[in-house]
């Protein structure tokens, strides 16, 4: 006989990704509270959703009031169409390749498609040809970031392009700010010079501009002058403010696991590769099967106090020496009460069950590791099972 190895299934793994869609939803309301009438919210569901599953996050943003879909990859856009999710889609980030496998499709779905260049307006032109359809093209304006985006020199050439093809039509003028997160930093108000410069100059070309857009979360939670037509919020909607605020956001994602093991070693003994950590005291140490390929950041090794949860109640309990591939280890205290099974809180408020003492964040992981809550909540890899909160 023999026995059927079950495929790898990372529910056979304790490590949950905890998915909240009604603080996304409540977050997505919060936001919303501060837009005026006109302003349309896009919800920035790229990246599965900055890891939330794509889906999830735009159903929950969806209820709270965004009115705009955004995904960087045209194939997310199309999926997010399929799902039924009857309203407006833009997507930013193609080649030549993908253009022109999938770009017809969209078309046809009805979705918006930035260009930020001559070349890829030709690929959206031929596109809407093969589709049958006029496509409606979001203009993206280089005024800084130096990634996708027209420079002023060739964005004549570009409206002059688009007023002359009957398979385009102008949708919106758009950029991206770099810097937004730090209110003091010039370099928005130059961008937004920029910008409206560049407006104008498209608009002699293609014709009045119908929307335009550049508000990320920072802009959106500071920078009201900024909103215009439609603002594009990513990280606010998961709970995280880049900027100091008042608005009320909550985190939308916990990531927990349960001890393995734990074990009492005594004052001196030493944790991890490299024997980075040596404990202080005789001491009870818990093994957690979690590790940097489930998307814990190497480099926040020893920065973090996570949550366990005995039968004595919510401890906190430092993270130890190097974070490895599969699992780390934390110090538990002498006389602890917690035990093998006992679940742990890597991050986030633990959805309708929140930890008393409050469990860290994805900012504090990020603080620890020298990154930023973007990377830690999108670098919870495929191996850990997503489970939505009813
Ligand atoms: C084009 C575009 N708009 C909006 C956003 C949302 O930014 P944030 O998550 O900072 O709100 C992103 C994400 O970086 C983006 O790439």
């Amino acid at each position: 006989m023999t026995i059927p190895i079950p495929a790898e299934d990372p529910r056979h793994v304790p490590n949950r990704a905890l998915v909240d869609p009604s603080a996304i939803t409540q977050n997505t309301r919060a936001l919303t509270g501060l837009l005026e009438e006109q302003t349309a919210l896009m919800a920035v569901v790229k990246a599965d959703g900055y890891g939330h599953g794509m889906l999830t996050a735009a159903r929950a943003a969806l209820e709270g009031g965004a009115t705009w879909l955004g995904a960087a990859h045209p194939a997310s856009a199309l999926a997010l169409s399929r799902a039924g999710l009857d309203v407006s889609i833009l997507t930013w980030l193609y080649e030549p390749h993908t253009a022109r496998s999938i770009l017809p499709e969209a078309l046809r779905a009805g979705i918006n498609v930035a260009v930020g260049s001559p070349e890829m307006l030709a690929l959206v032109s031929e596109a809407a040809r093969q589709a049958d359809r006029r496509a409606r093209v979001h203009v993206k304006i280089d005024t800084g970031m130096g990634r996708g985006g027209v420079r002023r020199e060739r964005l004549r050439e570009m409206g002059a392009s688009i007023l002359a093809d009957d398979f385009l039509s102008l949708g919106a003028a758009w950029t991206h700010l770099t810097s937004a997160d730090d209110p003091e930093d010039p370099a928005t108000d130059e961008q937004v010079e920029i910008f409206d410069a560049a407006c104008e100059e498209l608009a002699e070309e293609a014709g009045p501009i119908p929307l335009q857009h550049l508000a990320n979360s920072a802009a959106l939670l500071s920078r009201p002058d900024l909103h215009r037509d439609i603002v594009r919020p990513g990280i606010a909607l998961y709970g995280y403010a880049p900027v100091p605020t008042d608005t009320p956001l909550r985190p939308a994602l916990t990531l927990t696991s349960r001890l393995a093991m734990v074990k009492d070693v005594p004052a001196g003994a030493s944790v991890g590769y490299g024997r980075t950590h040596r404990t202080s005291r005789d001491t009870t140490l818990g093994l957690v099967p979690i590790g940097y390929a489930d998307g814990l950041h190497r480099a926040a090794s020893g920065g973090v106090e996570v949550i366990v949860r005995t039968e004595a109640g919510d401890r906190l309990a430092p993270q130890v020496g190097r974070i490895s591939m599969d699992q780390i280890v934390v110090d538990l205290g002498p006389g602890t009460t917690a035990r093998p099974g006992d679940e742990v809180v890597l991050f986030g408020d633990a959805g309708g069950a929140p930890t008393d003492p409050v469990a860290p964040t994805a900012e504090d992981w990020a603080r620890a590791g020298d990154t930023i809550p973007y990377e830690v909540l999108t670098s919870v890899s495929g191996r850990v099972a997503r489970e939505v909160l009813a």
